[in-house]
């Protein structure tokens, strides 16, 4: 099998725990993209501590398994019904995530603070330290990536167009730092650039676009 290079060897005990949670609503692949990112965001902020960020960015998401599966849909997009099944899911993924650390106990890693952050990250909008920024750009700078982007639109059914429209007037404006505000902009810019290819040129790619206007409810 090819040697998979994405999560550091240290971090590795912590995804093996993390992963029988993580397997539904897509969050294994959804930690991994989002992993990717957090390592981008730790090369340009120096006062951040990858042992604080990559362990939380791994376990963030633990707590979802505890939700009833069927309601997990409700509690995210467009109009959520059941938003206090967010604040479930970062209780339990603090519990789970608590005992996982305990466990492992990680010669540097101490869970407090990887809990802390776990809890509010993503009923809290708001950077309560650099550690807390980062991961909190990069789980929601994944939904502009085009595995969340794709993710999001596989979800409920809708256009690209739809989820374009929804991160830009929704989900960008709460990224909190210079690296994470940029990264999601620019995503979302690059597929609005890709709608109006048609239009310059007169060829190009299709797409079922949604004007601002129609984009209602989902
Ligand atoms: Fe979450
Ligand atoms: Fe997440």
């Amino acid at each position: 099998m090819m040697q998979p290079n994405l999560i550091a060897e240290r971090y590795m005990p912590i995804w093996n725990a993390a992963r029988p949670f993580l397997n539904v609503r897509n969050n294994d692949e959804h930690t991994l993209v989002a992993y990717a990112l957090a390592v981008q965001f730790l090369k340009v902020t120096p006062d951040a501590d990858p042992d604080v960020v990559l362990p939380t960015i791994l376990l963030h998401d633990v707590g979802w398994k505890k939700v009833p599966q069927d309601l997990l849909l409700l509690a995210v997009g467009r109009k959520p019904t059941r938003p206090d099944l967010v604040r479930d899911h970062e209780l339990y993924g603090v519990e789970i995530a608590r005992e996982i650390l305990t466990e492992l106990a990680i010669d540097g890693i101490k869970p407090q603070p990887i809990l802390d952050i776990i809890d509010g990250h993503d009923t809290d909008n708001t950077a309560r330290s650099i550690n807390d920024a980062i991961v909190k750009d990069a789980d929601k700078g994944w939904r502009t990536t085009p595995h969340g982007m794709r993710t999001i639109a596989g979800w409920y059914n809708v256009p690209l167009s739809q989820v374009v429209l929804m991160l830009q007037e929704r989900s960008n404006p709460h990224m909190l730092t210079p690296a994470g505000r940029t990264l999601a902009e620019a995503n979302t810019a690059a597929v609005s650039a890709e709608f109006k290819i048609k239009d310059y040129l007169g060829h190009g790619p299709e797409f079922d676009t949604v004007t601002a206007q129609e984009d209602t409810e989902w």
